[in-house]
């Protein structure tokens, strides 16, 4: 494993002098933040050795390295997915890049269902904590020490830190942005509206599929974590309407502007 990390991370680094201290990775219709990189190198998945690419809709496939407001970032444009069928170490295998690569912050995005009736499409929340109610972990099997521990900690997932900075960006252009727990459900398909009722109750304000891979691979390899959900639809049940993948990606263009300010802002603290 360690083998692979290094081979791809040299094939980076000989396309790029700039060594990333942040990484983002963009959800879904949230790619757009990569044209606020200046200075970027964009280098396709596919180009990538080891690199899977994305099938999903919405999601593009390329990582850009470059300047952020003076900050070097890596910006990963697009994510795989659990739910297209690739393993869990495939999922968080751009993640423990990146950490070899020399970042320190990892940003995930995502697109999320509302659960908090207080949320509205549009509405980008800083996520608190996550439930992981996939049944699954990237950490499962054999632990490589080479990465991190074997029972890492997971008290504080999402840094108070970088969730401070985000939390000021928001402020400092005037933008309400929320607080709240993301649940993770496998997909592909939508959730039932009694599973968001159930998941309303065990404390969750939002849900997706993706993320709390990342996360945990992120708190595993001793990177500091944050995540930022964009609300794109309300979930299952709440509003009586069909959830449709079409309609959803395009609800993320809504706070798309704010979005980008707010991750240039964070980008420029780090
Ligand atoms: N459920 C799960 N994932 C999602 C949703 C949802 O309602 N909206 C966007 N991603």
């Amino acid at each position: 494993m360690i083998n692979k990390i290094q081979e791809t991370v040299d094939f980076i680094k000989s396309k790029t002098d700039i060594v990333p201290t942040t990484a983002f990775i963009l959800g879904s219709g949230l790619g757009k933040f990569a044209d606020h990189v200046t200075e970027a190198t964009v280098i396709n998945y596919s180009e990538i050795p080891h690199f899977n690419a994305t099938a999903v809709a919405g999601h593009k496939g390329c990582l850009i390295i470059g300047m952020v407001n003076g900050s070097p970032c890596a910006v990963l444009q697009g994510r795989i997915h659990a739910y297209e069928g690739h393993s869990l170490d495939e999922v968080v295998y751009a993640t423990r890049v990146m950490k070899h690569l020399g970042v320190e912050n990892l940003i995930l995005t995502n697109a999320a269902g509302g659960i908090n009736t207080t949320f509205k499409p549009g509405d980008l929340v800083i996520i608190d904590d996550h439930i992981n109610l996939t049944g699954r972990n990237p950490l499962i099997g054999k632990n490589n020490d080479e990465l991190g521990p074997r029972f890492p900690d997971m008290t504080f997932a999402y840094s108070k830190d970088l969730r401070q900075i985000i939390s000021e960006a928001a402020s400092s252009i005037d933008f309400k942005i929320h607080n709240g727990v993301y649940a993770a459900m496998t997909g592909p398909s939508y959730e039932t509206p009694a599973e968001i009722k159930m998941l309303r109750v065990i404390g969750a304000d939002m849900v997706g599929m993706s993320t709390v891979f990342e996360s945990i691979a992120g708190n595993h390899a001793g990177l500091k974590v944050a995540g930022i959900s964009c609300i794109t639809n309300m979930a299952a049940g709440i509003d009586q309407v069909e959830l449709k993948h079409e309609d959803i990606k395009e609800e993320a263009n809504k706070s798309i502007d704010s979005f980008c300010k707010i991750l240039e802002i964070t980008a420029s603290k780090l």
